[in-house]
């Protein structure tokens, strides 16, 4: 596990009963803590739980490696997710852990500060978004939208694992990377896209 950062990261926590039995860890955020880029996925699995890193599992994997495709390592971005610790037998966090965790979250979100969010799923895009996410469709759509008060840059994505289960959402879910990368420069001589916005 990373060194904790302070006033980012959530040493202690008992406020969803069901999570505090669930979890052996919490999990906070890894990765640069002055990123471009912030992705959020859902909550974390059992490798996640286990090891107290997001996205160290099969996902975890396929976004590695596509940041790495894209000339980027993990240390470069930001990855969180929308609840902290691990729902019991995998199941989706419920509206009142997505509530309780929240302030986690934009707490993070305010001093990252990154210059675009990535959503992973369907969860972290209604999350973050306050509305029904068309996930699969809206993929890659660069959507403006307040968080924490201040008006943010999203691209919305589908969740890595996706493409473990269906082959048609690598596509998607490349694309979707394509753009968030195009949009903050990172890629190989990319031109940052931000003064368009
Ligand atoms: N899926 C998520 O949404 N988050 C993780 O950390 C791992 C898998």
């Amino acid at each position: 596990m990373e060194q904790r950062v302070e006033g980012i990261d959530v040493l202690a926590c008992e406020q969803c009963p069901e999570l505090c039995e669930s979890r052996s860890q919490i999990v906070n955020g890894t990765g640069a803590t002055d990123a471009s880029v912030l992705f959020v996925g859902e909550g974390p699995g059992a490798n996640e739980d286990e090891q107290g890193e997001p996205f160290v599992g099969r996902s975890g994997d396929v976004l590695d490696s596509a940041l790495r495709d894209r000339g980027l390592a993990r240390s470069d971005v930001r990855i969180t997710n929308c609840v902290r610790c691990r729902p019991p037998e995998n199941r989706d966090p419920t509206t009142n852990e997505l509530g309780n965790c929240r302030e986690h979250l934009h707490r993070e979100i305010v001093a990252v500060d990154p210059e675009l969010i990535v959503p992973l799923g369907k969860v972290p895009s209604q999350h973050l978004l306050q509305r029904d996410v068309a996930v699969t469709k809206e993929a890659g759509s660069v959507v403006e939208h307040r968080i924490a008060g201040t008006p943010r840059r999203v691209v919305i994505c589908v969740h890595p694992a996706a493409t473990l289960y269906d082959s048609s959402q690598k596509d998607v879910f490349h694309r979707a990377l394509d753009e968030a990368v195009s949009i903050v420069g990172h890629d190989a001589g990319g031109q940052s896209r931000l003064s368009e916005y």
